[in-house]
């Protein structure tokens, strides 16, 4: 197999997107539909029908490649929410957007903005739908949960179980499913750890997990899962007031006893940590393992040079696109011009990490995997005051996994051609279902 073949560069073949309505002004692409209100004014650009169809491999959205480069602030329906939304594609707005305070998380709680799911996947008390001040008071309290003496004791436990984990799965002998041996179970340990959660619970929470994080259920049964979530860390909470352990549990239950945090506050937090720890990171590790295996040029230059490693990190990162559609959206709560649009007061706004991470303009060649790129930093985990709280326990483990596999490994490959792995389907995150290898 040749250097970034077969696997995708993540350049789209075809237009997968299909605009709203027949109309076609003058001004537009064939296809292309006028915006209708409430989401502004007669100026407004042609809606795109975003239906976010299900991409396998490395391959990347068409859509968001186009708009990257031909109208990096545009307007999108998706399948499911009301009207339409902005969405901007290009790395310095991106940046803009997200560090500025006049797009408003709070503000969409109740709005059913246009989304790729049939409900919130974020629950409404959750750090991701607040702003200052609450939004810092909870990121505090989070960080302090997770200082440095818990964060050192868990990269020694990580490395460990990751060493355990790789010898059994290599013990029992090849071909073997690298998620259900090393890339699923590592995370579960981990944030099981982390958090306090006892190991017999985490079945359940991966059940819960499914459902939530699925593009495909009724919103009365997502409704349902999170009352369990939520009964579930209820009795957990009450647990650990009762009997503390060294945990960040035990010390948000702490918190929220005197009255630091409510209680709704601390579950939705515990499901966000949770929902993340658990898909994200599989997902995450488990494609970089594909990627490399998939661009064997790459993966020489990192055997040549295990230095590399931090950086291969990173430029995976960038590169894999791990999810489909986009995240939570901001509400403007004033009219702010972003590039060439005016974005006005009460508008729905999403930015995509994804695309600015394919931006021309801030990567050369941004549709190459190139390990020894060395430039801009990566929007994978998002910017500004909502950057994700678990980076560092994702670079963590998806460091200790690579090294771990390339040295125990060294003739490591798929034990499949790269068009038999099998992909996730019907949910927010992409990632390989299985991923057999040999050795
Ligand atoms: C590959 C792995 C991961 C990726 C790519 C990722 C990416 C992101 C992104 C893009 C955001 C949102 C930024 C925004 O709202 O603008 C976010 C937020 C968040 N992430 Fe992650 N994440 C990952 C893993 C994790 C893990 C392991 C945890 C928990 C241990 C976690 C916890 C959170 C939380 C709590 C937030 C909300 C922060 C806030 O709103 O202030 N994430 N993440």
């Amino acid at each position: 197999m040749s250097e970034d073949a077969g696997a995708g560069t993540g350049v789209p073949g075809s237009a997968a997107t299909q605009d709203v309505r027949p109309v076609t002004l003058p001004h537009m692409r064939p296809g292309d539909a006028p915006a209708p209100p409430p989401c502004g004014g007669a100026q407004d650009p042609a809606v795109h029908h975003w239906p976010v169809d299900h991409l396998d491999g490395l391959s990347f959205d068409p859509l968001l490649h186009r708009l990257l480069r031909e109208e990096p602030v545009a307007l999108v329906r998706m399948r499911f929410g009301e009207g339409h939304a902005w969405l901007v594609t290009r790395y310095h707005l991106v940046k803009e957007v997200t560090s500025d305070a006049r797009f408003s998380r709070a503000l969409t709680v109740g709005r059913p903005v246009t989304g790729m799911t049939p409900h919130n996947v974020a629950p409404a008390q959750g750090i991701g739908r607040t702003d200052a001040p609450d939004h810092t008071r909870l990121r505090r309290l989070v960080a302090q949960a997770f200082n440095r003496r818990r964060t050192a004791a868990l990269r020694a436990d990580t490395e460990r179980t990751a060493e355990r984990l790789v010898d059994t799965m290599m013990r029992r002998g090849a071909p073997a499913d690298l998620a259900e041996h090393v890339t699923g179970p590592l995370p579960e340990h981990v944030i099981g750890r982390l958090l306090g959660v006892p190991a017999a619970d985490l079945g359940r929470l991966q059940e819960w997990r499914g459902v939530i994080l699925s593009t495909d259920h009724t919103p009365a049964e997502s409704s349902a899962v999170k009352a369990d979530i939520a009964a579930y860390f209820r009795e957990l909470a009450a647990h650990r007031l009762a009997h503390p352990e060294d945990d960040l549990f035990s010390e948000l239950s702490a918190a929220q006893d005197r009255g630091e945090l409510s209680r709704p506050e601390l579950i939705s937090l515990t499901v966000m940590i949770v929902l993340n720890a658990l898909d994200q990171v599989r997902n995450q590790s488990t494609t970089m393992v594909y990627a490399l295996l998939t661009h064997p040029g790459q993966l020489a230059a990192l055997r040549a040079d295990p230095g590399l490693l931090p950086s291969a990190v990173e430029e995976l990162l960038r590169f894999i696109p791990q999810r489909n559609g986009v995240g939570m959206p901001r509400i403007a709560t004033e009219d702010v011009r972003v590039g060439d649009v005016t974005i006005r007061a009460g508008d729905a706004v999403y930015v995509s990490y994804l695309a600015a991470n394919r931006d021309p303009g801030v990567f050369e060649d941004p549709d190459r995997l190139d390990l020894t790129r060395d430039g801009a930093p990566n929007l994978a985990f998002g910017h500004g005051p909502h950057y994700c709280l678990g980076a560092a326990l994702t670079r963590m483990q998806c460091l200790t996994i690579l090294s771990t596999l390339l040295r125990k490994a060294p003739e490591l490959r798929l034990a499949v051609p790269p068009e038999q792995v099998r992909w996730r389907r019907g949910s927010i995150n992409r990632g390989p279902r299985t991923l057999p290898l040999a050795w």
